[in-house]
């Protein structure tokens, strides 16, 4: 579904992404690992076209997307909660979800009642500016921006970070919901081991800026977390 190929990115004089290859098949949920400031969302940012790729592909369901803008990659059904959410502070939540349909397909008026069915408390926020939400209802309503588009693939960047448990309970249900609808593939970049055990098919781990390992989630072991992953 997602072919990501020998990509290199970075900002300015710096290059951050060397060679990076992975993929993403139909219903998976893949997981992107490593420490802080590996370029974790550095690739997020690359596949979704934010950031311009300096050399290598992006490929998704065929296409190559390496040239195409975000928006058009959006339309093409890629779904993007970035790290820290974004969300609009001064729109209201339903002004919030509402843009998240400008990256359909087709033009579309109402907002899918299955973007929005996931996070049961947003209905009864729409009024409310975005930016007066707790940080754990921001990812809510970043995560049913995303879902607005009915996505095929979602990139999700860290979205348990700094939430309280009970919404990262919610998120972790809401993602094995849509794996078990089997339609939308998911990217999850996480640092939660605990979380990615209990949601991931397969992961990946970026070290400096390369994927140093890769493997079913049940070769996940001690001695992988120690060498990659412990601080
Ligand atoms: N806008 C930017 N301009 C310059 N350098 C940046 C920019 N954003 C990130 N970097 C650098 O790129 C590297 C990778 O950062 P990135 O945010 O992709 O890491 P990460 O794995 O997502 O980290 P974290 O786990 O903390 O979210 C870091 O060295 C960071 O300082
Ligand atoms: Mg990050």
């Amino acid at each position: 579904m997602l072919a990501v190929q020998q990509l290199e990115a970075g900002y300015g004089e710096s290059v951050i992404l060397r060679q990076v290859t992975l993929q993403v098949r139909p219903g998976q949920v893949v997981c992107l690992l490593g420490r802080n400031g590996v370029g974790k969302t550095t690739l997020m940012k690359s596949i979704m076209g934010v950031l311009k790729a300096r050399r290598g592909t992006v490929t998704y369901k065929g296409t190559d997307l390496t040239k195409r803008a975000p928006g058009e990659r959006a339309k093409k059904g890629i779904g993007y909660v970035p790290q820290g959410r974004e969300i609009f502070p001064q729109l209201t939540v339903f002004e919030n979800v509402l843009l998240g349909l400008e990256a359909c397909k087709e033009k579309k008026r109402a907002i899918p009642e299955s973007a929005v069915a996931k996070f049961p408390v947003l209905p009864s926020m729409y009024g409310r500016r975005g930016g007066d939400l707790s940080g754990g209802q921001q990812q809510q309503l970043a995560f049913a921006r995303a879902l607005a588009s009915e996505p095929e693939l979602l990139l999700l960047d860290e979205p348990c970070e700094g939430i309280q448990p009970s919404i990262v309970d919610d998120i972790r249900d809401v993602i094995r919901s849509i794996k078990a609808g089997g339609d939308t593939a998911i990217l999850l970049a996480e640092q939660s081991l605990e979380f990615v055990k209990s949601v991931g098919d397969y992961f990946y781990i970026l070290e400096k800026g390369s994927i140093a390992w890769e493997g079913g989630l049940s070769d996940l072991n001690d001695e992988v977390i120690r060498h990659y992953l412990t601080v």
